[in-house]
């Protein structure tokens, strides 16, 4: 069975920030899939729901795929991982042999661009990896978030010819010397900043960037930690669930 994969990059939140070319390739889709990972904040899939609503064509049809269990703390990780991903894989196809005709299309919907930070483009692989189905991958680009929040604050990510240097709060402290001059962070539960950074970096810092909930926050790292995060708390414990992203600069050298 031939089948088409289209991954679908629907930006970060705004239902105004997707694409002509998103909306057209929704068009023709059989059924669009949704990964249940259990951990997906509900006004998330809420607004995927929104954005189907808006541009898909009427009578649409959606399919959650809830992923299957994984143990945490197995004695061989790595080959836990690749049970794993192949019996994630095996329950796609079993759905796409269900649910899509031959030479169908299905989709997924991606928070903003497939290609950052997004498992979607691996599971892809892994269908077309670990199962008998003939598949054809086709990509929509997205905007990012990291375009959401340097829009948001009218900013450049790097001043002339500077390189740009983006990573998860987890990492943050293990960016090598001389690539930390802009590094954009994402994923980062903490505001890991408050441990890597100099008093004098700068940083624009978005919370729900692009959304009705949008907050941002700029200035140097000694005038504005604090605030940004007694604002992130509070903005977490308000609305249930917190998205946010920063962009964080040395001072010209
Ligand atoms: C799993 S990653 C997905 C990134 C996405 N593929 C992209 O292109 O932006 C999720 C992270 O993206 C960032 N993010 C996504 N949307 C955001 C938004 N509207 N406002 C602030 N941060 C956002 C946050 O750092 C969040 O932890």
């Amino acid at each position: 069975m031939r089948i088409t994969l289209r991954v679908i990059g629907i930006g970060p939140g705004n239902p105004r920030q997707i694409t002509l070319q998103a909306i057209d390739a929704m068009a023709d889709v059989d059924a669009f899939l949704v990964l249940d990972k259990g951990n997906d904040k509900q006004s998330l899939l809420a607004l995927r729901h929104e954005i189907l609503g808006r541009y898909a064509p009427e009578g649409h049809r959606v399919i959650e795929v809830v992923d299957p269990p994984r143990d945490r703390h197995p004695d061989d990780y790595d080959a836990e991982v690749r049970r794993w991903h192949a019996a994630r894989a095996g329950l796609f196809a079993d759905v796409l042999r269900a649910e899509v005709p031959d030479r169908g299309v299905a989709a997924f919907l991606v928070w903003g661009d497939p290609a950052l930070y997004d498992s979607t483009l691996r599971i892809v692989d892994d269908i077309a990896e670990h199962t008998d189905l003939s598949v054809e991958v086709d990509v929509i680009p997205g905007v990012t978030s990291v375009s959401a929040l340097t829009a948001a604050h009218a900013i450049t990510a790097n001043r002339i010819g500077e390189p740009v240097h983006i990573t998860t709060g987890r990492r943050l402290a293990a960016t090598p010397a001389g690539a930390d001059t802009n590094q954009i962070v994402m994923l980062d539960g903490d505001l890991a900043f408050r441990r890597t950074a100099d008093p004098d970096d700068h940083i624009w810092w978005g919370a729900y960037v692009g959304t009705d909930d949008e907050i941002l926050i700029s200035g140097t790292v000694s005038e504005v930690a604090d605030e940004i995060a007694r604002v992130r708390e509070e903005a977490r414990r308000r609305i249930g669930w917190i998205m946010d992203i920063y962009l964080v600069r040395k001072r010209s050298r």
